[in-house]
Order: structure tokens, then C-alpha cells, then sequence
């Protein structure tokens, strides 16, 4: 099979999956049956998280037996073959929204090649909106091409940010980054889904997002969006921004110099 055939097999297989699993995840909305702490109270998985990445793993795995799958809740079972494919998933990203009831959270799909994005899809089952993307084909939600904002200038910018639950040592660099911002731009957020944050910088609703710490399954979909959808992904703390980075900065090519700036001098 050609490369661009395998490709294509999963990238449609990736959508169905995202469509399933999203429906999952709203239906349970109603009926979560418990919540536990991971590293902490502030850092917690549900039920949910898990059944859905349990299925998740069961048919990508029965679909593409020599693909190696990467989940935020049960890791890397078996490393195949680290330079083929390899499916990254964040079962629920949003999991403190969504065990509050609040409808802000996604699921999101990534396969590299060579541990590089080359597939995105990211589905949101509270607004029915489907983001994805093919490295070189652009990027599209719901089957319509979307592109990263136009506002040039930090007046009329709204950008937003996160913060990695359990990165405690984190809390000054990101409250003065906070601060930095305030005051600068007409408004800041925090949504709560890097996922969706990276996917909105790509649909232009939000010109800028940045955040520390993020993990492999925050960052490998939705900076695949971002890139097709003509913005920047760079890596704050190093040259070359990888899924394995431990900051990132999305944004446009024409806000990019003046969101670094503001960063650094935070
Ligand atoms: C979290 C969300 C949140 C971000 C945290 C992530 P989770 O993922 O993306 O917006 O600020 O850093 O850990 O735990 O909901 O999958
Ligand atoms: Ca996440
Ligand atoms: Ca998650």
C-alpha cells in the first residue's frame, strides 16, 4: 500500500473514531460514575476518560495491529516500531470542564510518522465541531477551510493561556506572564482544553495561546491544526518545537514577534 493510501485509511478512521468517542464522552455527562486524583486534587481522571480511551486503544489496535498507540491515561503499552506510525490520544482533554458539567471539552486524535504530526483530528461533542488536518492539505472544521486571524496589532487581540494542573514550580512564571498580557491586549482567557485553545487559534477566534508543561497529547493535534492553518507553533524554552516541547506558543505569523517579546520580558 502506498504511503499516501495508509494515510488516507487512517485519517477517515480517525474521524469515525472521534465522532464515536465524542459521543461517548457527552452522553456520560449526565451519568459520570466516579473521579479520582492523579499526582493530586487539583489533577483528576474520570471514569469516562478511561472507558473511552479503552475503546480507543481496542479498535486501533484490532484496525492497524503494527501502529503504536500513546494515551494520556494508559501510556505506551508496547513500542513497535517508534518510527511508524504512532496514534496520540487525549481520551477527554478539558476533564476538570467536563466533570463540572461546564460543555468545554474534546477528544483529540494525533498520528505522527517519524514522531512527527501528520494527522489531527480533534472533535468537540458539545458543539458538534470537528477539527482536522493533513500535513500539507490544510486545515478544515467541519469540512470548511479554516484559517489563522488577521489582527496585527496586541489592542485588538484576545489571547489565551493554561496552566499545567500539577506544575506547581510553574506558578510564577505563569501568573507574570498573566500579568504581562494584562492591560496589553483587549482580553485574556482560560478556557480550560489546550486542545480546543490550539484549535481556536486555527479557526482565528482566538489570536494567540501559549502554556508550560503541556504534554504530547495536549500539543501533537492541535499544533498539526494550527501549522495547516498558516499560524506558528514555536517552543518558548528552545529553538525547534516538537510534541515532546515543554512550552509552546501558537499564534499568527503577524502576532508572533509581539507575543515572544512580551514572553520573554515577562
Ligand atoms: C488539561 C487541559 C488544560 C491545560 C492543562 C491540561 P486534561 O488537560 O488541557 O486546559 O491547562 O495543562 O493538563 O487534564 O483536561 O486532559
Ligand atoms: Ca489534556
Ligand atoms: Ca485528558
Amino acid at each position: 500500500m502506498t504511503m499516501q493510501k495508509e494515510l488516507l485509511l487512517r485519517f477517515q478512521f480517525a474521524k469515525g473514531l472521534a465522532y464515536e468517542l465524542g459521543d461517548t464522552i457527552r452522553k456520560n455527562v449526565e451519568d459520570l460514575k466516579w473521579t479520582k486524583t492523579k499526582s493530586g486534587f487539583y489533577d483528576i481522571v474520570t471514569n469516562v476518560d478511561l472507558e473511552v480511551e479503552k475503546k480507543l486503544k481496542e479498535k486501533v489496535s484490532t484496525a492497524f495491529q503494527n501502529d503504536v498507540i500513546f494515551g494520556e491515561e494508559t501510556g505506551i503499552e508496547e513500542r513497535k516500531k517508534p518510527d511508524n506510525y504512532m496514534w496520540i490520544v487525549d481520551p477527554i482533554d478539558g476533564t476538570t470542564n467536563f466533570s463540572k458539567k461546564i460543555p468545554h471539552s474534546c477528544v483529540s486524535i494525533a498520528i505522527t510518522y517519524k514522531e512527527k504530526p501528520i494527522i489531527g483530528v480533534v472533535y468537540d461533542p458539545f458543539m458538534n465541531e470537528l477539527f482536522e488536518a493533513v500535513k500539507g492539505e490544510g486545515a478544515f472544521l467541519n469540512g470548511k477551510h479554516i484559517h489563522v486571524s488577521d489582527v496585527a496589532d496586541l489592542e485588538s487581540a484576545v489571547v489565551n493561556t493554561g496552566y499545567q494542573y500539577s506544575a506547581v514550580n510553574m506558578r510564577d512564571k505563569v501568573l507574570k506572564d498573566y500579568e504581562a498580557f494584562f492591560g496589553k491586549v483587549r482580553a485574556l482567557r482560560i478556557f480550560g482544553s489546550a486542545v480546543l485553545d490550539l484549535c481556536y487559534v486555527a479557526s482565528g477566534r482566538i489570536d494567540g495561546f501559549w502554556e508550560y508543561e503541556l504534554k504530547p497529547w495536549d500539543m501533537a493535534a492541535g499544533s498539526l491544526i494550527v501549522q495547516e492553518a498558516g499560524g506558528v507553533v514555536v517552543d518558548l524554552l528552545s529553538d525547534e518545537f516538537t510534541v515532546y516541547s515543554k512550552s509552546i506558543l501558537a499564534t499568527s505569523p503577524k502576532m508572533l514577534s509581539k507575543m515572544v517579546k512580551i514572553l520573554k520580558e515577562a
